[in-house]
């Protein structure tokens, strides 16, 4: 079995399987998918009506679990259409009773949608990264010590916890529910109360169609090179079963993603606080919607793509809080960006010295940074704990603070990569 806990979370709740990231349409109308071979079998097996089935090879240089080698992998992604995306629901049900994991499918709205995605993972896997053109590629140097290390003590764990608390508060937040909404809102006016007073900090809220939640972005202007964006993201929003069912239904979502969110309030506080000035621009982001599939990151980072927007590095923060395993950081390796990867290592091993830091693979788009992934831009996701020592507690009524003893000394951890991320990728004015 891949992954224990994610198994443990499905057979918890026949719901469980609502909690996967598939597009839920009303209407039957065809559908294009892109799938594993694994998951095409389940989709033969469940004898779901398709066509014009086409195979298509993506490397992935992912680092495979439990070693330090980066072994690139050769995946087939199947691309196909089904007759009635009303049996989508179906397909990703049997693929968690069968692969124990969600479905590992994604949606496209037509064949060339589904192509351009295929296109932008293969020039990925052959180091072709489309965005980030050689003028901008950021030098992955660790030279702003001192500015780091006097910053790094700022932060304090107590912040994080009291804004994990606060947001476990929520009867929910809930994508599609009122509770869900008026949490960003009030996120949004948190941020814009923090940024009061700064001419180069504003606020802003992103808002997608189909869905009431809107993302959330706080914007620190960079001195130098404004349009050279970092982006530090995490998920807004909580699922569980209960919630989707009933608009008030508990989903506290302490660690999944409160304490994402919480750990990159408390950077934002510091930075903030502090006279440093960024030569790139620094934008903090919650998401809308991750938990009904990466929605509000794929809006974003598609519409970032679509600007032309240079964003030089993405960090993901999702799920810090809970302290499961021997190591202190996981870095997931699929779906991230491994030079960058390798300088978010370099930088916990500098400024976070006795912490251990290995890697791992989610095996599937598991987080927003897979969003950015797809459009082309560097994205690295440090994570709480190996994968099936994670808190297994998430999407459920229970995932509250009390799972990882009321503390965020955990998450400070990732506050503190968060902050040196910041700090050495932000202070860079790059050469012209
Ligand atoms: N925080 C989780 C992702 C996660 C869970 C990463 C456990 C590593 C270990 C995220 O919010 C989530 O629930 N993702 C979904 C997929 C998404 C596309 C809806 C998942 O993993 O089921
Ligand atoms: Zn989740």
């Amino acid at each position: 079995m891949r992954h224990p806990t994610l198994a443990r979370r499905a057979t918890a709740a026949a719901l469980a399987t609502t909690l996967c990231a598939t597009a839920l349409p009303a209407a039957a109308a065809p559908a294009w998918l892109t799938l594993d071979e694994a998951a095409w079998r389940v989709l033969q097996q469940q004898g779901i009506t398709h066509d014009a089935v086409e195979r298509h090879v993506v490397r992935t240089p992912a680092i495979e679990r439990g070693t330090a080698q980066r072994s690139p992998r050769q995946d087939t992604l199947v691309l196909l259409r089904v007759a009635d995306d009303g049996e989508l629901p179906r397909l990703s049900l049997a693929a968690h009773d069968a692969l124990h994991r969600c479905g590992g499918f994604m949606a496209h709205a037509n064949r060339d949608d589904a192509l351009r995605t295929i296109q932008r993972l293969q020039a990925r896997g052959e180091g072709r990264l489309s965005r980030t053109a050689a003028a901008t590629a950021p030098a992955y140097t660790i030279d702003d010590e001192a500015k780091v290390q006097k910053l790094l003590p700022r932060l304090q764990d107590t912040r994080i916890l009291d804004t994990i608390t606060q947001l476990q508060g929520y009867a929910n937040r809930y994508y599609r529910s009122q509770t869900g909404v008026k949490a960003a809102d009030d996120l949004a006016q948190r941020w814009a109360d923090m940024a009061a007073g700064r001419s180069d900090v504003s606020v802003s809220r992103f808002g997608h169609p189909g869905f009431p939640q809107q993302s959330v972005m706080l914007t620190v202007r960079g001195a130098t090179a404004p349009d050279e964006i970092i982006v530090i993201g995490g998920h807004l929003d909580s699922i569980s079963p209960q919630a989707v069912l009933r608009p008030k239904g508990r989903a506290p979502g302490a660690d999944d993603d409160a304490s994402g969110i919480a750990t990159l309030q408390e950077v934002m506080r510091v930075i903030l606080d502090s006279n440093w000035k960024p030569a790139r621009t620094i934008q903090f982001i919650g998401y809308a919607g991750e938990e009904a599939g990466l929605l509000g990151s794929k809006d974003i980072a598609a519409r970032y793509a679509s600007e032309n927007k240079q964003v030089v590095g993405v960090l993901q923060l999702d799920m810090t809080a809970y302290e499961g395993s021997a190591s202190d950081i996981t870095l997931i390796s699929d779906y991230t960006d491994s030079a960058q990867d390798d300088f978010v290592a370099a930088l916990a091993s500098h400024y976070l010295p006795g912490l251990t830091v290995t890697r791992d693979v989610c095996g599937y788009a598991c987080s927003d940074h897979a969003s950015w992934t797809a459009q082309g831009y560097p994205a690295s996701f440090p994570f709480e704990a190996s994968f099936g020592e994670d808190n297994p507690h998430i999407h459920t009524t229970k995932d509250k603070t009390d799972q990882f003893g009321n503390t965020a000394s955990h998450a400070l951890k990732f506050a503190k990569l968060a902050l040196a991320y910041a700090v050495e990728l932000g202070s860079d004015a790059p050469a012209r």
